[in-house]
């Protein structure tokens, strides 16, 4: 048992007297009797866990806001749950401001991040005292300072930067290299410091923000970042003659899947980011920042997993056995959008053990939904109940109703207790925006 985002299962997965598998004292089989299937199940025990191994890990430094990145997995129990632990969030579009303010969250606890904020997304966030918002490019900056002149506001900004960094993670989910649509060039960055200056008087800049990647393995990375951004706040010091003294490093850190992947655990990473903040400082000769960090996978993945029941199989003699179950890419497009890989298990039959090399397909008009690509499983068959580990990320989050199917349903677990916390959507609100001519 390493840290939460080392282990594929949540913590107290076990093999319970009834032969199935329990997380958190409550038995699979029977959550998926009893809510149907597929369905989403976050285990508050191990969301817990890891919120607190974040506070704990950056306790040294005594100027760090955990900004829980909404986006991962935003529903209002979820953000209530982050909100009690202390954490503010980073949230991207008028939706999630929504359910914030649906979970009686002031948005003064959150960040305003994106690369093309609607004109009614930056108002809302305006209107409604948003504690700093990113900016992307100068055409947001042009728009955001007309909006807070008209409410006659000062908004708290930070400027996103691109600090050319790559990291070894899927195309799809780099976001810090040069070739990026997030974020103003280091080149670019005099220009907008001198029109927030001498033109921008509704804007107050704060600091710079920099993402460079999701799903990240090294911690050497989140040093490199912390050096970019230092060094430009020194330059920006020298050239303009102001101190800026907030940083945000993004999210980013990785979690295990399956068992090849080998992420640091968040000591390391609060550790070696500490130490690079008071190196930086040193060397440039600044007071230390305020630090926001902004997690999203690492805090929910590996609380999550989806229970699919198991159907239909197609063994094509000496090629490959698929299996398809009752969900896939619309409840989790991961593996269909960058080839992201789970494992999974049979919940029910844990007795004997007969392993059968099977691909999971997902039931979608698309020979690319296909959940898990050869993974041995103990002798699968139609009504086993599937459990799909480490899904408390990026998979609710980016569902759809592709094929006309339903969003699952969502359940907190709790040390035996299940209550539901997203109810499964119905026929009638599949249908609610459609105008029948
Ligand atoms: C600006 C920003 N902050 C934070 C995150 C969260 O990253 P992760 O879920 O990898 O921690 C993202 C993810 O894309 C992001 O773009």
């Amino acid at each position: 048992m390493g840290f939460v985002n080392q282990n594929i299962k949540p913590l107290n997965t076990k093999v319970n007297s009834k032969g199935n598998i329990e997380i958190s004292g409550c038995d699979l089989v029977e959550l998926a009797e009893k809510y149907s299937t597929p369905l989403y199940v976050m285990d508050r025990v191990t969301l817990e866990k890891m919120a607190n191994d974040y506070k704990q890990a950056f306790s040294n430094y005594k100027n760090t806001r955990m900004m829980y990145a909404s986006k991962a997995l935003m529903t209002s129990a979820i953000a209530s749950i982050f909100y009690k632990l202390g954490f503010g969030f980073d949230v991207v579009s008028l939706g999630e401001m929504y359910i914030l303010k649906n979970a009686g969250i002031d948005l003064s606890h959150a960040t305003f991040n994106g690369n093309n904020k609607g004109c009614d997304e930056l108002e809302y966030a305006v209107l409604n005292n948003i504690a700093r918002v990113s900016v992307d490019n100068f055409y947001e900056l042009e728009l955001l300072d007309n909006i807070a002149k008209k409410m006659n506001k000062v908004q708290k900004i930070l400027l996103r930067i691109t600090p050319g960094i790559e990291c070894h993670t899927h195309e799809y989910i780099q976001t810090g290299q040069l070739d990026s649509k997030f974020g103003f060039d280091l080149h670019m960055i005099d220009e907008a410091i001198d029109l927030i200056q001498k033109q921008y008087k509704n804007l107050d800049l704060k600091g710079l923000h920099a993402h460079v990647g999701s799903q990240i393995f090294e911690t050497k990375i989140f040093e490199d970042e912390i050096e970019v951004l230092l060094k430009e706040i020194r330059r920006i010091k020298d050239k303009f003659n102001i101190e800026l003294n907030e940083v945000n490093i993004g999210g980013g850190l990785g979690i295990t899947y399956v068992e090849s992947d080998a992420p640091p655990n968040v000591y390391e990473v609060a550790e070696i980011t500490i130490k690079a903040i008071e190196k930086y400082c040193a060397l440039y000769e600044l007071s230390e920042p305020v630090l926001y960090i902004e997690p999203g996978r690492s805090l929910v993945a590996t609380a999550g997993v989806t229970l699919y029941t198991i159907g239909a199989s197609k063994n094509i003699e000496g090629i490959r056995k698929y299996i398809s179950v009752d969900g896939g890419m619309a409840d989790n497009p991961r593996p269909s959008m960058y080839c992201a890989e789970y494992y999974a298990e049979i919940v029910n039959k844990k007795e004997g053990y007969n392993p059968e090399k099977v691909t999971v397909a997902g039931k979608f008009c698309e020979s690319g939904d296909i959940l898990i690509k050869d993974i041995e499983l103990n002798s699968p068959k139609a009504g086993d109940t599937l459990c799909l580990y480490a899904t408390g990320a990026y998979c609710y989050s980016m569902s759809s109703n592709y094929n006309g199917v339903l969003k699952p349903a969502m359940v907190l677990i709790n040390e035996g207790k299940s209550d539901i916390i997203v109810r499964r959507q119905t026929l009638q609100q599949l249908v609610e925006n459609d105008v029948v001519l």
